[in-house]
């Protein structure tokens, strides 16, 4: 039995990062009809966390929780969850040019354990699980492309491609924001160009979303290690 987590960084339970998220756990079904695969979406706001609250408890010399995070709130039972899996999606809409503040404190909690101050630099070994990233924004592929997100989110993924392994990533542009764009103050973006944007590419985008479900879970099926470091 194989175990999936597709981690929504998004506040929206049916926004454009959930229903990605919805479609990579669709592709990681589909990869392996002969494997038992239980694939799960987790909604990040539904829980109670904060980030690492710099205890240390995961640095004391013998101590009971060494390398691992003692902090007890909600994300104490999913980084366990996390840990344990096979393969697990990570979706995110961008907030001022980087991932939601959910997903950043999730993070800290998931790195600062293994993240070890010895002057060779080496963390604690982890076990090998394929992560794979999906975004989605307001801003086109070339806004994207021109800002610092891109530096930002690859930060992100190379540290947790390091520790576990890396699976690749997709990005939804341009995404629809609201249902009804007269009722709020937005006139920086035009419904109608968004409207037809959207007709075009989102089919493409769940797409994208499914297939790397798909390789998570193909991933997740083999023996060998994922290759372990994230390239933007
Ligand atoms: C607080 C906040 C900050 C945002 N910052 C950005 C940004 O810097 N760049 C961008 O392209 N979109 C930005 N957006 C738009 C969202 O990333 C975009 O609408 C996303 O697709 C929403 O995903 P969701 O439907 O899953 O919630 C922001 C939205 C919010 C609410």
């Amino acid at each position: 039995m194989k175990t999936i987590y597709a981690i929504n960084g998004s506040p929206r339970k049916k926004g454009n990062t959930a229903q990605l998220l919805d479609q990579a756990l669709v592709g990681a079904k589909a990869s392996f009809p002969e494997e038992e695969i239980t694939a799960e979406r987790i909604d990040l706001y539904d829980l109670h966390y904060t980030g690492c609250r710099s205890c240390f408890a995961c640095k004391r010399k013998g101590g009971a929780s060494y390398g691992k995070c003692a902090v007890r709130d909600d994300l104490h039972s999913l980084l366990e969850r996390l840990l344990n899996s096979d393969g697990v999606i990570v979706g995110s809409p961008v907030y001022f040019q980087n991932i939601t503040g959910q997903l950043h404190a999730l993070y800290e909690r998931l790195l600062f354990p293994y993240t070890v101050y010895s002057a060779d630099r080496t963390g604690i070994p982890q076990k090998s699980i394929p992560f794979g990233f999906l975004y989605t924004m307001n801003v086109t592929e070339e806004w994207f492309k021109q800002s610092q997100c891109p530096a930002f989110l690859q930060l992100w993924e190379s540290l947790i491609g390091r520790n576990f392994g890396y699976a690749g990533h997709c990005f939804a542009f341009n995404t629809y924001q609201f249902h009804d764009y007269g009722k709020y103050v937005s006139d920086l973006f035009s419904e109608m160009d968004k409207s037809s944007y959207r007709k075009a590419h989102w089919p493409q985008d769940c797409r994208a979303a499914y297939e790397l479900g798909w390789k998570i879970a193909a991933l997740a099926c083999r023996e060998e290690p994922v290759a372990p470091c994230g390239q933007s």
